[in-house]
Formats: structure tokens, sequence, C-alpha cells
């Protein structure tokens, strides 16, 4: 079978297509690197010709309010078009849990956008809407770091690892289309505060955590638990621990030491 990964050059990308690759599919990383543009159109139709699903997983070069909402607004209507053209039987596109929640965020409205045009295309599709990546910590922490340390609000927080979030895409993309969304997390719950000290402690990174009383995601005011499944969601299985372990030497080293 025929599958195009839209974004297939990028953190979820990669390890998708690799894993498709592994089942036996044929599968077409089409990005920009690649000669794909979802945004110009440019590659799009030859890309998609004879594919079964198209799988997108692309983001936004720039997260400013008008430039994320043309990218997907604009890359997503045309990758439904191409989509339609080649009678593709399956649209899969990657969001965020808690999306509609987080309509005080520019970023969220685009991916609510995305997921609206996905839904109403006509076309058989899923949605699938994953929590914050372990790999996205590091992003946080910076994100959030003054210069008496990291200011971190208290919400609730279920993060899960990019390679388990590329394994649900495969699955979902070569199952029925689910013609709605599907939440998938980590199997681990706490706050995102304690999460950013244990990613910072494993690094040995000297920055120290302030919690702090505002409710503040990168700038929009959201509920405590809006970043975190509010129904039924798939859990998947990687630890924290685990991939803090497999990703930061430092941490292993410790365990070793402490171990012996
Ligand atoms: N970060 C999180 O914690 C989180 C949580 C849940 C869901 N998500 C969603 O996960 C998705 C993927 O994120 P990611 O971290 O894997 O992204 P990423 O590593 O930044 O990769 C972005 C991908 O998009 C491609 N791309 C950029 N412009 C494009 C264009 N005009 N046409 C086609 N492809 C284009 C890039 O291609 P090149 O390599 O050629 O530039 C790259 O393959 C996003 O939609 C995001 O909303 C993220």
């Amino acid at each position: 079978m025929k599958l195009v990964v839209i974004g297939g050059t990028g953190l979820i990308g990669r390890p998708l297509v690799a894993l498709l690759q592994d089942w036996g599919h044929h599968v077409v990383a089409a990005s920009p690197s690649t000669g794909v543009d979802a945004v110009t159109g440019v590659g799009l139709t030859d890309a998609m010709a004879g594919a079964w699903v198209v799988i997108d997983v692309s983001n936004a070069p720039s997260f400013a309010d008008d430039a994320v909402l043309g990218f997907f607004r604009t890359g997503t209507a045309n990758v439904i078009a191409a989509a339609r053209e080649a009678g593709v039987a399956h649209v899969v596109a990657l969001s965020v849990v808690g999306t509609d929640r987080l309509q005080a965020s520019g970023y969220f409205r685009a991916k609510l956008e995305q997921e609206r045009l996905v839904a109403s295309s006509g076309l058989p599709f899923t949605l699938v809407r994953a929590t914050q990546f372990f790999e996205f910590l590091a992003t946080i922490a910076d994100g959030y770091t003054r210069k008496d340390g990291v200011h971190l609000p208290q919400l609730a927080f279920q993060p899960i690892a990019a390679a388990d979030v590329s394994a649900m895409l495969a699955e979902l993309a070569i199952a029925s289309p689910a013609n709605g969304i599907v939440d998938v997390a980590g199997p681990e719950r706490g706050s995102m505060a304690e999460f950013v000290a244990s990613w910072l402690g494993a690094r040995d990174d000297p920055r120290h955590i302030v919690v702090t009383a505002e409710k503040d995601y990168f700038g929009a005011t959201i509920d405590d638990d809006a970043l975190v499944p509010g129904g039924e969601a798939r859990i998947m299985p990687t630890r924290f621990d685990a991939w803090l372990h497999a990703v930061t030497p430092a941490a292993t080293a410790a365990t070793a030491a402490t171990a012996a």
C-alpha cells in the first residue's frame, strides 16, 4: 500500500516513515527538503499519485499567529485537494489534546482550523490528538526561563514519547478511518513543573523551578487540565524515566553508580 507522510522528515515523521516501510509499505516522505511543499502545492500531485493514505504530521516554520494560521489553513486545503484528486481513501492528521480548549492561543486556533478542514473534507479521516512530546520539554524549559529560574504554571501534564506517537499513527493509518478524534497520551500524569524538573535534573541543568499561580501556556491563559485527555484516550507505554535514561547518559550513569 502507498502512504504519503506530509512532514515525513520531522520528529514524528521520520520514525513514522521508517515503521511503515518496515511493515512493507511504499512510503513517500513529503516535505520541502524532499521537494514537496504543502503550502505552495509544489510536488503534491506527484507525491500523492496512487496513494491510499495520507498522514499529515507537518508543522509550521513560524508560530506567529498569522503565519501559523496561514500555514495550516493553506497547507491542509492543498493536501486535501491533492488527496481527493488522487482518490486517497484515508486522511490522517496529527493535532494536540485539548486543541478546542486552548483557543486563547493563535497556534491552537490554527490547529483547530486544520482539524475543521480535515473533518469537513468529505474524505474518510482520523484526527489524532497527542499530548506534549517528552522531546518538547526542552522547548518548554527554555520558553519559561526567566532571570531567576524556570517559571512554570501548575498545569496537569501527561506527556508522551514521540516514538509512541509515531507508532500509534502508523497503526491508525492502516486501520479503518475513525471519522472522528482519537486522543493519545503517555502513561503518567503529573504537573508540567514536575516533568520539567525531572528533565532538568537528569541533565544536571542548574536552572531551578519557580511554580507560579498564572495558568499560562505560552502566553495563553488556560484551565488546569486543558492539556490532558478529558475522556477516553489511547495510553502508550513508554514511561518518562525510561525515556530519560535512554536520552541522557548522565542519568544512566548516575543510576548505575547507585546500583553498584
Ligand atoms: N510538540 C508537541 O509536543 C506536539 C504535541 C502534539 C502534537 N504535535 C503536532 O505534531 C506535529 C508534528 O510536529 P513535529 O515536532 O514532528 O514537527 P517538526 O519536527 O518541526 O517537523 C516539521 C515537519 O514539517 C515539514 N514541513 C515544514 N513546512 C512544510 C511545508 N510547507 N510542506 C510540507 N511539510 C512541511 C518539515 O519539513 P522539512 O524537514 O523539509 O523542513 C518537517 O518534516 C505538529 O503538527 C504539531 O502540532 C506536537
